[in-house]
This record gives C-alpha cells, sequence and structure tokens, in this order.
C-alpha cells in the first residue's frame, strides 16, 4: 500500500456477522474448546478467539488452557506444534488447506543430510517447520526468541533450518557459526529497501519496525526487528505517534485497536499472506460443526518433537 493510505475494506452485514458469532460460540461450549488466533488473521477472526498472539506465544497458552478443544486459527505448523503439545486435546486446524510454504521448503530427509554433511552440529529449526523436521532438531525457535535459543545451545556450530532471513539475523547477533539453510517467507521477501526508503521519505518521524523474516537489507534500514507480538508492545510502549510497519498486514487490527490514538502504515500492500487469509468465520464455524480438520501427530514422531519445543519453553 501507497504509505498513508487506508485498507478499504467492506463489512459484513451485522446481523449475518452476529448469527456467526453465536453459531460459533454454541459449537465452541458443545466441544468444550478454545480458538486461538495467529496476528496475522482476518480481523472478524481475532475478535471470536479468546487468544490472539505470535507464534511463541500460542505455543505457550496452548499447554494452559482448561479445554478439550483448540480450535486454531492460523497456519497447519502452528497447530500442529500445538497437537505436539497437547495430545490429550482434540487440535483442529481452522482451515483445512491453510499452511506455510516455508515449512514445507525442507523436510526430515534433507535435514539427515544436512546433519551427515556437519556432523557435530546442533540443530536449531524455526517453529515454522513440519513435525517431522523438529523430531530431527535438538531444539526449536520462534522470531521472538531465535538469538536467546541459539546462544543457548552447547557447542560453537548451528545448522539453522529453514529461514535464511532470520538465521542471518541470528548470525549477526551471536558468537556461534551459523549454517544457513537457504528457505524464505514468500510474502515478507517480496518487501524490498526501495520501498522502505520511499515510505521513510514520505513518513520521516515513524519508526520502521520490521519482521525478521525480512531480507537482510529490509532489516538494515529498521529501526526494531522484532516477532508480531513484540512489534505490537514497541508500537504501544514507543511515544512516536505513527509507524511504518513491515509485515503482514493483519497485524494492523491489533495495533490499530491497542493503539487507537497511533496511525499505521504497512509499507507496502503485497504483505499478504495468502494462507493466513484462508481462514473465515465460515470455515471456523464449518470445522466445528463437521468436526473436521484434526491435526495429529504419530507418537514416535510427536515425542521426539516435542523434546524441541520443550527445550524452546525453557529457554524462554
Ligand atoms: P511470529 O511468530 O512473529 O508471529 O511470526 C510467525 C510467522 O509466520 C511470520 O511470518
Ligand atoms: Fe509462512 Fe510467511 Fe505466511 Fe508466515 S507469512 S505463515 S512464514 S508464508
Amino acid at each position: 500500500m501507497t504509505p498513508g493510505s487506508k485498507l478499504a475494506v467492506i463489512e459484513r452485514p451485522a446481523a449475518e456477522l452476529a448469527a456467526l458469532r453465536e453459531n460459533i460460540l454454541e459449537l465452541k461450549k458443545k466441544l468444550k474448546a478454545v480458538i486461538v488466533a495467529h496476528n496475522y488473521q482476518h480481523p472478524e477472526v481475532q475478535d471470536i478467539a479468546d487468544f490472539v498472539g505470535d507464534s511463541l506465544e500460542l505455543a505457550r497458552k496452548s499447554t494452559q488452557l482448561q479445554a478439550e478443544a483448540i480450535v486454531f486459527c492460523g497456519v497447519h505448523f502452528m497447530a500442529e506444534t500445538a497437537a505436539i503439545l497437547n495430545p490429550e486435546k482434540t487440535v483442529y486446524l481452522a482451515h483445512g488447506t491453510a499452511g506455510c510454504p516455508m515449512a514445507n521448503m525442507i523436510d526430515a530427509d534433507e535435514l539427515r543430510e544436512w546433519k551427515l554433511k556437519y556432523p557435530g552440529a546442533a540443530v536449531v529449526c524455526y517453529v515454522n517447520t513440519t513435525a517431522e523436521v523438529k523430531a530431527e532438531s535438538d531444539i526449536c525457535c520462534t522470531s521472538a526468541n531465535a538469538v536467546k535459543v541459539v546462544d543457548s545451545v552447547p557447542g560453537e556450530e548451528i545448522i539453522f533450518v529453514p529461514d535464511e532471513n532470520l538465521g542471518k539475523f541470528v548470525a549477526a547477533r551471536t558468537k556461534k557459526r551459523m549454517v544457513l539453510y537457504p528457505g524464505y517467507c514468500v510474502t515478507h521477501a517480496r518487501l524490498n529497501a526501495e520501498q522502505v526508503k520511499l515510505a521513510r521519505s514520505l513518513h520521516p518521524d515513524s519508526p520502521v519496525v520490521v519482521h525478521p523474516e525480512c531480507r537482510p537489507e529490509v532489516a538494515a534500514l529498521a529501526d526494531a526487528v522484532l516477532s508480531t507480538s513484540q512489534m505490537i508492545r514497541f508500537c504501544k510502549e514507543n511515544p512516536a505517534k505513527s509507524f511504518l510497519i513491515g509485515t503482514e498486514l493483519g497485524i494492523l487490527h491489533r495495533m490499530r485497536k491497542e493503539a487507537p490514538d497511533k496511525e499505521f502504515y504497512v509499507i507496502s500492500n503485497s504483505l499478504i499472506c495468502p494462507n493466513m487469509k484462508k481462514t473465515t468465520l465460515e470455515s471456523v464455524l464449518d470445522t466445528m460443526r463437521l468436526r473436521r480438520n484434526i491435526v495429529k501427530v504419530p507418537e514416535d514422531i510427536r515425542l521426539r518433537a516435542r523434546r524441541a519445543v520443550d527445550r524452546m519453553l525453557e529457554v524462554v
């Protein structure tokens, strides 16, 4: 989006919205379910969730819920992480085909080959991976804790998979030797340095806040490089009155809700993750009504993947 312009959204009729919400609430009670949503979800999906957060917060929250079921509004690896941590709960993904292309860029076979190539190196996997890749990893991380996780690992050499941009961000902040897998987020890769420079020239007083999945030349131009929830906290606490945001534009909903006196501009209107946008109130309703899109992980893989996720949750 041209910095300064606003998103044009056609609102759903209020009666339709109210009926959908009521049906969702009813089914939620019936299934003894809790609905959780990622910061990139559509506003109306965020608004029916019991909890909205970044990947780390959602993983941690999933272990603290008094519920028989979790309805996950996000992408597959997030629901799968909840399933890894909560084998006694039914975990639903609120849209059956919402996946993360980056999470599918490396599979367990390829990671095993890399481990053979770099014997002795520890493996740190981004949470944006499959359960099979987590099972082959020593520890998992998210964008909120990647530097602390890498620093916590014994040994000098780290294989980091799959996000090369996050890996480069960490490599610049640790003494460890990092071997980086060349994966990337197709959405964040669309943001380029020229767009950031243009936005800055139009809003010179607005801090630039971007996600570490952005290209290094974009991150280098930013005032802060943070996870999605960290970005929201940064903007609330920072005295500036307006901000230039370099991440998926779903994040604007919480920013505007939690800091209504401030202005938020997404730096490019190409920052839309099509998978995050698949979930709708209708798909949440159908998932619960038909009890479909249940995410399950085979027990041998779940136990090995859980070690990597538990280790991360112990770090921060
Ligand atoms: P966060 O963990 O920062 O919310 O990021 C998740 C993600 O998929 C970013 O593209
Ligand atoms: Fe995956 Fe990128 Fe979408 Fe995040 S924004 S879910 S990393 S494709």
